[in-house]
Order: C-alpha cells, then structure tokens, then sequence
C-alpha cells in the first residue's frame, strides 16, 4: 500500500486493463459483484475516497455527498447521469464526468435493430417459432410494418439521435422529422434532411417514433396517454435513452387497444424490474439495457471513465466533464 496514493472506489466490475491502469495512480477499492453496492455500502466504501467511478446503477444524491467531504470527483462509465445529482455535485464542489460519444454509434445500431425488430414483429415470430405455432404460410402472417421510405420521427436530438437519423435517411430512405429542446443549425439539419416539428405534431406525423432524450423532472412521462392519442394506429415506438420518459401503463393500454401497432422498449421505469403487464403483451419487443453493449464500446466507456479519474485526481483536465467549472481556473 502506497500511503501517498489518493484512494478511489471501483463501484461495479471493469475491464482488467483498466483496473491495472487505475493502480498505477490509485489506491483502489473495487467492488467485483454482480449485483451494485445498497446505498448504505456504497457510503460505507467512500468514506476516505478522493474519486468514484460509478455506473448507471449507483445513485449520487446530496445526502451521500454530505456523508463522503473527502470526494472530489465522480467518474460515471455512462453518458447518461440522471442517478447524480449534478448541481449537488458542483455545489460542493465535486467534479463530475461521464462517457459520451465513444458510445453512440452503437447505440444507434441498437435503437435502429430495436426499431426493425419491432416494426417486423421478430420477437413475436422467434417466440411463435419456438412455440411450434408455425403451421404455415399465409398472406398476413406476422405482417408488420414498413420501415424503407416511412418517417422516421426522432425525439431528442442530440449525438444518439443524429445517428439515428442518418442511418434512417442514408440507409433506408427515411424522412427524418424531429423535435429537441434547441433546434439544429441549418448545415446539420440539411445534412440529415431533418425537419424540426413542434412534438405534437413529431407524435402525428411519425411512422416510428425514437426517444433518445435525456431523462430529468421535465421528460418524465413525456410520453403519456394523451400523447399516445396523437400517433398513428400504425406507429411504432421506440424507447433507448431511460423508462421514465413513458407512462408504462398508458403503452400498455395503446398497446393492448391497439392504437399504436409496435413498440420496443430497451431501459424501463424501476429496471431491472420490468412492468409485468408489458411482459404478456405481444406487440412488445424488450431488450434488457443493451443499447451501448459491445464489447469494444463498453472498454471504451471504461477506459474513458478511468481516464478521466485519472485525470481528475492528478491535476489536468478530464476529457469529457460535465460541470467543468468547478474545475481549478
Ligand atoms: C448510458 O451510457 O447512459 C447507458 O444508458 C448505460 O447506462
């Protein structure tokens, strides 16, 4: 042990490589469970600690800052960081990073085979196969909908969504139509051919639907009731960025009504538990989570939140932050 070391938490499993590279610097505590540390361990474990590297499943809240004065810096393998409370953070001072773009073309793969998934009704055939169900051809059989030449509806359109987009336009002759917080400069909206609609008219206008905005009290159940009234009978949704965005049980309504056709769902309200009326509808695809799950990408999360642990602890500046100004001026 190396008494000048500043000491660090290693909150869930990563990459041997980057656990030997944290060493080099750090005095690391890992945790190698399966299952995230309870809130109470997860206090337990960073008193004394300068730095966190955390996932999606470990919750920062003011209260945990408030028990652990010694943090400086949490480090999330995720682009997302709903589970920090950031203005806490900066409040006290605590630098806080996350892993964007190294992730965002597969994620985009993953909502565009979610997307075709759903829209071609591949769960609900593999299952019918599997079943023994398949008993013969006929004209109807599992016909879904199109994807090629339909509109592409994308809300939240930042790096993910763009992506999105591009696969939808250059691949599969989309029109791409989408609704953000800040519109996109004209270049870029040329460049993917996409129009920005108000959301209401995002929800009418859109064949398939892909939410890819970040999850915060303003988007939570941004997708309700009144907003599956306004889709196609024909539409599918698309859910990659967190569950809280849909009123799960309003989906399952539109769902089992069949006023929407499809949807496909990768992240839910309460995951890993997953609402069990979801679970008996058939016109439901559910992945459990995956969108950034390549092994490339996912040593590139690691690498990159280390590196920015790192980096953090040692005086320079973090590659990707995300409150940088309570960094040193
Ligand atoms: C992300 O990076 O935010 C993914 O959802 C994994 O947590």
């Amino acid at each position: 042990m190396d008494a000048l070391k500043k000491k660090v938490l290693v909150a869930r499993r990563a990459p041997d490589d980057v656990l030997a590279k944290l060493a080099v610097h750090f005095e690391v505590d890992y945790h190698p469970g399966e299952m995230p540390l309870t809130p109470d361990e997860l206090r337990t474990r960073l008193q004394g600690k300068a730095g966190a590297y955390v996932t999606g499943t470990e919750r920062i809240t003011a209260e945990l800052l408030d028990a652990c004065p010694g943090l400086k810096t949490v480090c999330t393998m995720s682009v997302g960081y709903n589970h920090i409370d950031l203005a806490a953070c900066t409040a006290r001072g605590v630098l806080v990073t996350n892993t964007p773009d190294v992730l965002t073309e597969t994620t985009a793969d993953l909502g565009f085979a979610l997307l075709m998934a759903t829209a071609r009704r591949m769960s609900e055939g593999e299952r019918l196969l599997r079943d023994g169900g398949w008993k013969s051809w006929s004209w109807d059989f599992l016909a879904g909908q199109d994807v090629y030449g339909t509109t592409l509806g994308i809300l939240g359109m930042g790096r993910i969504g763009q992506a999105i987009a591009r696969r939808g336009r250059f691949g599969f002759g989309m029109q791409v139509a989408y609704h953000n917080r800040s519109r996109l400069a004209a270049d870029a909206e040329a460049e993917l051919g996409a129009r920005y609609l108000g959301k209401d008219e995002l929800l009418r206008q859109a064949d398939h639907l892909v939410l890819v905005l970040p999850y915060s009290a303003e988007s939570h159940h941004c997708i309700a009731a009144a907003e599956l009234a306004l889709m196609k009978p024909t539409a599918t949704l698309i859910n990659i960025a967190r569950g809280g965005i849909v009123d799960e049980d309003a989906l399952a309504a539109a769902l089992r009504e069949k006023r929407i056709a499809a949807a496909g769902l990768d992240v839910f309200e309460g995951e890993p538990r997953v609402n069990p009326v979801l679970l008996g509808l058939p016109n439901i695809v559910l992945t459990p989570h995956i969108g950034s799950a390549t092994m490339p990408t996912r040593i590139a999360m690691a690498t990159l939140a280390a590196d920015n642990l790192i980096a953090a602890l040692t005086g320079t500046t973090p590659p990707t932050p995300l409150n940088p100004q309570v960094l040193p001026a």
